[in-house]
């Protein structure tokens, strides 16, 4: 029988300059008031000049592997859509500094979906033999790449960080990964989008982050709403039986559209946001982490993983939660 894919062990990390809405507002035409009420957002973590998404992966790459024990990784994926470089991927720097000698590791580009395709990708690896011990990273920094004056991106992402140590085992012990729902959709491709500075358009000076804020939010609460009943039907959960609700942190009314189409109480729906903002590839990870530490998720716990992002791309995933301790900032 082929392993299942275990997570044994967590850990997250913010950088340390905090800017509450109000210290926003002092610059950009919005209100404390605002944010909150069509967000949920309070303050996000934001990285000082020179500090880059590979640092922020480290900081929290470190805790995760701490948090399982300290045995190395052989393999690391890097859930990130802002690299420290366009070339190379950032996966071997951050591996080469926590020291892990000749491991393959790769950056994948999911935006915030980014997480869940790296579980998906890590479970296959695992199932397949060709990894034992995967290192799996959200690390964004999406706060380098926003126009200073755009209030409808500043007032939402946060930069962070979130790992997890994923381990061959078996499929009935807690930690297990259950059933994985990816999709995508490219004709949306320009929802969220930075124009230029790619391939296509390598001279162009459009180079900051762009998002739609109000189609994102249709198509994230339809796509999350769908893939996470096919993964919660599929492990053969009701929907009362799910115990806690991890889903991807844009929005807090997102949550609430979607939770409440899943019939989840809003109890057991994990709310980081209001303290982290939009972390895009980290926000799973590190809301994990928060409601693992504040003991809203408990081991045993059936957990459901939902996440839509730029490309389009959505995914979810079931897991029961394990003994784990989160080592968190
Ligand atoms: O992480 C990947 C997935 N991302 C998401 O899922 C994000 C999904 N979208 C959203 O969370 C929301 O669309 C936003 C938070 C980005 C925007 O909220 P909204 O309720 O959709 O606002 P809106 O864009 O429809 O704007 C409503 C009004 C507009 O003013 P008028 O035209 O009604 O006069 C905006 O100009 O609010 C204004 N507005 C703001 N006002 C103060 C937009 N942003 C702000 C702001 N402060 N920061």
């Amino acid at each position: 029988m082929k392993p299942a894919t275990v997570l044994c062990g967590i850990g997250a990390w913010l950088p340390p300059r905090v800017v509450t809405n109000e210290a926003l507002s002092t610059y950009l035409d919005t209100s404390d008031e605002w944010i909150r009420t069509r967000t949920g957002i309070r303050e996000r973590h934001i990285v000082d000049r020179g500090m880059s998404t590979g640092d922020l992966a480290v900081e929290a790459a470190r805790r995760a592997l701490k948090s399982a024990g300290g045995e190395a990784a052989d393999l690391v994926i890097l859930a990130t859509s802002t690299p420290d470089h366009p070339c190379p991927a950032t996966a071997p720097d951050v591996a080469h500094r926590l020291g892990l000698v000749d491991v393959p590791a790769w950056d994948l580009a999911a935006v915030c979906s980014g997480f869940l395709y790296g579980l998906s990708a890590a479970a296959g690896l695992i199932a397949n033999g060709a990894a034992g011990r995967v290192l799996l990273i959200g690390a964004d920094a999406f706060s380098t790449l926003l126009a200073p004056n755009d209030r409808n991106t500043r007032a939402v992402f946060g930069d962070g960080a979130g790992a997890v140590v994923l381990r061959a085992g078996d499929p009935d012990e807690p930690g297990a990964l259950g059933p994985v729902s990816l999709g995508s959709d490219g004709s949306l491709r320009e929802l969220i989008t930075i124009p230029d500075g790619g391939s296509r358009h390598p001279a162009g000076a459009d180079r900051y982050f762009t998002m739609q804020g109000k189609s994102v939010f249709r198509h994230a609460v339809e796509r999350m709403t769908e893939s996470a009943s096919e993964v919660r039907r599929m492990a053969g959960w009701a929907p009362d039986e799910v115990d806690c609700f991890v889903a991807h942190q844009a929005n807090q009314r997102i949550l609430q559209a979607v939770s409440e189409r899943l019939r989840i109480p809003a109890d057991r729906c994990a709310i980081h946001l209001d303290r982290a903002g939009n972390t895009a590839a980290a926000s799973i990870p590190l809301a994990l982490a928060d409601a693992s530490a504040s003991g809203q998720l408990q081991p045993g716990h059936r957990t459901l993983l939902a996440a839509f992002g730029g490309g389009a791309t959505w995914g979810a995933a079931t897991l029961v939660w394990p003994d784990v301790t989160p080592h968190f900032v």
